[in-house]
């Protein structure tokens, strides 16, 4: 079931990290490739000796392990992976990624990764309901990370409630759900994002105020429905999601060479401010004032459309979506648009300046399709790309 699949499992120092050993076994028997990591704390409990003997594969334990750095260096331990599990997941090591501390392997691992991550947390009852924890809690769920457990029930303390770990098999469920399932398991989904620099000279250029927040809410929207994303995404001022494969480009050109090489995908969704021109006449050097008062002239030439290059392309996806942001007349020009660009729907939205909606958290689109225009009320561009996500699984039925 997860034949293929890598899974990063990081042990933290818990009791419950003697479930951890059944969980190896667990993954490998479903086919993945299980790379351990053990904290200092979670060495106290169970030995790097079993933990290495039963993944078939070494255990990673500290930071400052030098062969290790040479062999493979965290950054790419912690890339190397289709999921992070973190379990036992303690207070400590939640409070750690919760605040982004980095001082250990495990935690700078946590940090460094861009692979989703999914944590089974273990504690005494108190500590899982201190608010400190909750607050924790709260915060690692608003980045997106995915929870298992903890279940209620008795505990090494001698407690009982909510704190102990979820069972091996229930955490490989969660992570089996995780990597396989979905409406768009399968499916390969293609999204453009963000501005375009375009070069006036090797220190200046052209660009506007697209933060990539819808291009990159609707990455991890079509992610959390099981999509593998291909996320290329000129230079946003909001991250990328964990757990699609970004491309990052600057120019218009350069987004338009890598969705080529991105397809074949089974929907493209364009959700990228492209500039509409570049600087034909782009100088090698600095741009001087020459004393004169005269303004340098700049010459423009007209970007490639990426959206129509796509519609009319022989890999055109099953299906394929554009944006429009407009400041007037919406529908009007949001239905000439995608007659013109030859996209199947276009997510139409208001960017005039009171609305608020550029490098804004919301939304208010209406969805452009051959069945007519349907508006969406204003909510959130998280719920917006969920809804769009939840629309793309239905069309890819
Ligand atoms: O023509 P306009 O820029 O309004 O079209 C917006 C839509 O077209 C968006 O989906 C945008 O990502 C896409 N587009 C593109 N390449 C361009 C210009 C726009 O893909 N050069």
């Amino acid at each position: 079931m997860l034949a293929g699949k890598r899974i990063l499992l990081i042990i933290g120092g818990g009791i419950a990290a003697y479930k951890s050993l059944e969980l190896i076994r667990l993954f490998a028997k479903a086919g993945a490739k299980v790379v351990p990591v053990l904290t200092k704390a979670g060495a106290e409990f169970v030995t790097p000796l079993s933990v290495s003997a039963l993944a078939g594969t070494k255990v990673y334990t500290d930071l400052f392990d030098l062969t290790d750095e040479a062999e493979m260096g965290h950054i790419q331990l912690s890339r190397a992976a289709d999921l992070v599990v973190v379990a036992p997941a303690t207070a400590d090591l939640m409070g750690k990624m919760a605040t982004g501390r980095a001082d250990d392997l495990a935690s700078t691992l946590l940090l460094a990764t861009d692979k989703r991550v999914m944590i089974a947390p273990a504690m005494n009852v108190r500590m899982w309901l201190h608010p400190a924890t909750q607050r924790n809690l709260a915060t690692l769920q608003g980045d997106g990370i995915l929870t298992v457990g903890p279940n209620d029930g008795d505990m090494a303390c001698g407690e009982f409630g909510p704190g102990r770990m979820a069972e091996p098999a229930q955490i490989l469920a969660a992570a089996t759900a995780a990597l396989t399932s979905g409406p768009l398991f399968g499916k390969h989904v293609l999204v453009t994002s963000g501005p375009t620099h375009e070069p006036i000279d090797p220190v200046r250029y052209i660009a506007n105020r697209s933060s990539g927040a819808q291009g990159a809410a609707l990455a991890a929207a079509l992610r959390d429905l099981g999509a593998r994303v291909s996320f290329v995404t000129g230079p946003a001022s909001v991250p990328p999601p964990a757990g699609v494969d970004v491309i990052r480009v600057e120019t218009a050109r350069q987004m338009l060479a890598a969705v080529l090489a991105a397809l074949p995908a089974d929907a493209a969704v364009m959700a990228a401010a492209v500039a509409d021109w570049r600087v034909a006449n782009e100088a090698g050097q600095k741009m001087k004032k020459d004393g004169s008062g005269r303004a340098p002239g700049l010459e423009f030439a007209e970007n490639p459309d990426i959206l129509a290059t796509v519609s009319h392309s022989p890999d055109r996806p099953r299906l394929v979506v554009g944006f429009a942001a407009e400041t007037e007349t919406v529908v009007q020009h949001a239905t000439a648009k995608r007659a013109r660009k030859g996209c199947d729907w276009i997510v139409a939205n208001d960017v005039s300046p009171g609305t608020g909606i550029m490098g804004g958290d919301e939304n208010a689109v209406t969805l452009i399709s051959e069945a007519g225009a349907e508006d969406w009320p204003r909510m959130s561009k998280d719920e917006v790309a969920r809804r769009l996500a939840g629309r793309i699984a239905e069309a890819l039925q």
